[in-house]
């Protein structure tokens, strides 16, 4: 069982512009259910689902959304996170492509168990083009009484619109969303409060990933047990991810947990191109870990992938073969993050121009014993004392790099003796 169609089920199975479509192929049973059964209910099948958020950080959705439906106040907000700004991440974009009515009705199901009567979905400003067709969803809905007051005859009303981003990585982050959706350029804010108690407009606001919001009506529909019937005991279910590279098939499958990354290369990506053979692979975006083609055979599950030092992240696995140097790979994930880097705290903004410029001498080969010094210090207060997950994860892919391919990160003296031997 490579793939399977546990969210993605209705792929390609419905005309997805059409709600009438939708509801043909059973869709809006998960909120009846949700009238049928309660909240409370609904709540406890994502609980026993075992579900984690599908953003990064796979924090339990279930308790998740009970500490977003503890929060107090007249307005709420539930934000589908549709940024997708992580590179070699494009699971998302075929959810709302093939599937956004399935995304709504997740957006519809979190603000009823939440007790939040306002949804956004924000988007990335790079998906202009499915703008339209998703604020065209969003008002079939409104017509057919699926969004708006007294939602199918039910006591409760929930409003939804499309807010597109400006095309910045950090605007995924939970606060620099907020900022942006405020009208100001989208910067993280310092915790404690959290977003969920002073996010949007400074009033309780859930954040939720686009696939997580799909997996809970899929959950709601089939049950928690139905889900569970995939994955590992840790890490049950499915997963969405996205592999791209030097694979034959790149691509966006579903899978179960526990299968290898060989599995997930060969098996479903066709394996390498060109029958060359594999170097590495990162998973998780650009902040996720290098993981050598000897452990290749490591389960993709949470529980596997952290003993190695690695996370699922956001579900982008990136190949990379053996023409592919690991160096020059990491200058273009140091150049993105420094690129991206929002400047609002000195550990990242400072931290990332050093590391260009010991990273241009390791590559070009006149990085002194200092520079590697330098490189620990950097890379240490970057991960320590960075403001957001964007400066502390970027230390990610180093120190895997560091890891596996020590001999990438030798002393001056080091390197002069091996050239000497060579
Ligand atoms: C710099 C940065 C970028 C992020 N980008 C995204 C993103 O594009 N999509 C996303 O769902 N989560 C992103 N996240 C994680 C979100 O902040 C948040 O944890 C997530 O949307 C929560 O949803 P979940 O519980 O369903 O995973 C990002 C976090 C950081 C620090
Ligand atoms: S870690 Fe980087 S992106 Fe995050 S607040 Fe600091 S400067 Fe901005």
């Amino acid at each position: 069982m490579k793939q399977v169609h546990f969210i993605t089920e209705l792929f390609d199975k419905y005309d997805g512009r059409s709600l009438q479509a939708y509801l043909d192929a059973g869709g809006f049973t998960a909120l009846k259910k949700l009238f049928d059964i309660s909240s409370e209910a609904v709540l406890a099948e994502i609980d026993a689902s075992g579900l984690q958020g599908r953003g990064g950080a796979a924090y339990p959705t279930g308790k998740k959304l009970r500490q977003a439906r503890a929060e107090k106040a007249a307005r709420k907000f539930v934000v589908c996170n549709a940024d997708e700004g992580e590179p070699g991440t494009f699971k998302d974009r075929e959810l709302l492509k093939c599937n956004i009515y399935q995304v709504i009705e997740g957006m519809v199901i979190a603000g009823i168990c939440t007790q939040s009567q306002e949804g956004i979905i924000y988007v990335r400003e790079e998906y202009t083009n499915m703008h339209d067709e998703i604020r065209a969803a969003i008002a079939e809905c409104y017509k057919h009484n699926y969004l708006g007051k007294g939602i199918m005859g039910s006591p409760y009303n929930f409003d939804l619109k499309l807010f597109s981003g400006a095309g910045s990585y950090v605007c995924g982050e939970g606060f620099a969303m907020c900022e942006s959706m405020e009208g100001k350029s989208g910067r993280p804010r310092s915790k404690p409060p959290y977003v969920k108690q002073e996010g949007f407009l400074r009033l309780p606001t859930l954040v939720i990933n686009t696939e997580t919001l799909s997996a809970i009506v899929s959950i709601i529909k089939h049950g928690a047990d139905s889900f569970r019937r995939y994955g590992t005991e840790k890490s049950p279910g499915t997963k969405l991810i996205s592999i791209s590279g030097k694979v034959n098939r790149p691509g966006v499958y579903e899978i179960p947990f526990g299968l290898t990354i060989r599995e997930i290369i060969n098996d479903l990506a066709g394996g390498i191109r060109n029958g060359k053979k594999g170097h590495f692979v990162q998973i998780g975006g650009a902040s996720g870990g290098i993981l050598p083609e000897r452990l290749w055979d490591t389960p993709y599950t949470y529980e596997d992938l952290a003993k190695a030092g690695l996370s699922v992240g956001s579900g982008a696995i990136v190949v990379a073969d053996e023409d592919n140097s690991l160096l020059d790979y990491l200058k273009v994930v140091q150049d993105f993050f420094r690129h991206e880097s929002c400047g609002k705290c000195t550990p990242c903004r400072e931290g990332n121009r050093q590391l260009r410029f010991i990273f241009d001498r390791i590559i070009n080969g006149t990085a002194t014993a200092a520079d590697y010094d330098n490189l620990e210090i950097v890379l240490d207060v970057m991960g320590k004392a960075s403001l957001c997950g964007s400066g502390k994860t970027e230390v990610v892919p180093f120190r895997t790099a560091q890891r596996y391919f020590p001999e990438l990160f030798m002393t001056k003296e080091c390197f002069v003796a091996k050239k000497a031997v060579v």
